[in-house]
């Protein structure tokens, strides 16, 4: 996410900032592959004994209260455009309760751009900044960390491990040594909790494994079945064909919640990557994720092609009923809560699955 030359703040590097908000928002951005969430079916309960109305879908997260256990995915600033998508998501994020999750904050912050705003119009749901892990590993990781966090008022820092996307990217860096290290030392310099996130090619168990071993909070699998930054990132590029068999390189979301789930059963899940609609995340909550977020699904809600002004109210439209369809999941299964989604039963691939909740 961090390596193009719109980092360096060249007017160059803003077209390109726009350009990745477009390529997100079109159709050649969805990954070949599915995230796997209709090989997930949820079992049907004729005799639910609760009532749809009555059922709270309210949680906390980073001590803060939600309506529901959802957050905006990271995704941009520090173009013109991408603030005001940014505000936009702020707002939305604000009026419907749920958390917000900022892009890279590196460009902003080599550039001196602030995006300190973005607190006060989100001032009661959790903000989480973004940096790169292989940004935090170069000289001065730490305390841009620090910067990152401080600049918004964070409730969390997201680190995020996108070794495909950068080696896609024709900027891309591609020395990946140290990238733990510098995770453990940024926990160490932070106050408030670390997450780490791919950006759409899954993190596996033993990655997973690795990362709660040096003190993350929590690990968001973000799978690979929506978004997929190596379609975009080839598409910028004149000799694309060299990736071809890399396209749809990755974990799958479903597999990497299950495959991290059944070896770490007490870590911190969250589940994101090709997440389309609330039975998805209802879904994504059985199979043992404690957070759920959406970054594709919610741009092209506020904004059709990525580049036209954002629309607070339809992303709020969009997100109502994201909620519903998890309400109406926890009504139809006999739920009846998001804590007795843990016992309902299910299946994946047509076999009976006890998630490790
Ligand atoms: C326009 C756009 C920009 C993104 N930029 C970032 C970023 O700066 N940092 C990051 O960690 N992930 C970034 N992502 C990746 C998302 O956070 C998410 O991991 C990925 O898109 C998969 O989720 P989805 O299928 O719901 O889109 C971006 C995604 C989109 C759509």
């Amino acid at each position: 996410m961090d390596s193009d030359p719109e980092d360096k703040g060249t007017p160059k590097a803003g077209d390109r900032k726009n350009a990745h908000l477009s390529l997100a928002a079109a159709p050649l951005a969805q990954s070949g592959r599915a995230a796997g969430f209709a090989r997930v079916q949820l079992d049907h309960s004729a005799l639910p004994e609760c009532d749809l109305g009555s059922i709270d879908i309210s949680t906390s997260w980073l001590g803060k209260k939600l309506a529901a256990p959802l957050f905006i995915g990271s995704m941009t600033g520090g173009t013109d455009h991408a603030d005001a998508i940014n505000d936009a998501l702020a707002e939305t994020a604000e009026a419907c309760g749920i958390g917000l999750a900022v892009g890279s904050q590196r460009a902003s912050l080599e550039s001196g751009r602030s995006q300190s705003r973005l607190r006060s119009l989100a001032p009661s749901v959790p903000l989480v900044g973004n940096l790169g892990g292989v940004q935090i590993a170069a000289d001065g990781g730490v305390d841009l960390a620090r910067r990152a966090v401080e600049d918004i008022g964070a409730d969390a820092l997201f680190i995020h491990l996108n070794p495909l996307q950068e080696a896609v990217q024709p900027e891309g860096e591609t020395d990946w040594r140290g990238v733990l290290a510098a995770i453990e030392a940024v926990r160490d310099a932070c106050a408030c909790p670390i997450l780490v996130k791919e950006v759409g090619a899954g993190i596996n168990a033993a990655t997973a494994r690795r990362l709660f071993d040096v003190g993350v909070h929590a690990v968001d699998v973000a799978g690979l079945g929506g978004t997929n930054w190596t379609r975009i990132e080839a598409a910028r590029r004149a000799d694309a064909d060299l990736f071809t068999p890399f396209l749809d390189w990755g974990v799958p979301t479903v597999d990497a919640l299950m495959a991290v789930r059944a070896t770490i059963p007490d870590g911190r899940l969250i589940a994101s990557g090709g997440v389309m609609n609330g039975l998805d995340a209802a879904k994504a909550l059985w199979l043992g994720a404690e957070m759920v977020s959406m970054a594709g699904a919610v741009l092209r809600a506020i904004s059709d092609d990525g580049i036209g002004s954002p629309d607070r109210e339809r992303a709020c439209a969009h997100i109502g009923q994201w909620t519903e369809q998890l309400r109406l999941a926890l009504f139809l299964t006999g739920a009846g809560s998001l804590a007795g989604l843990a016992k309902v039963g299910g299946t994946v691939d047509g076999h009976p699955y006890q998630a490790g909740h």
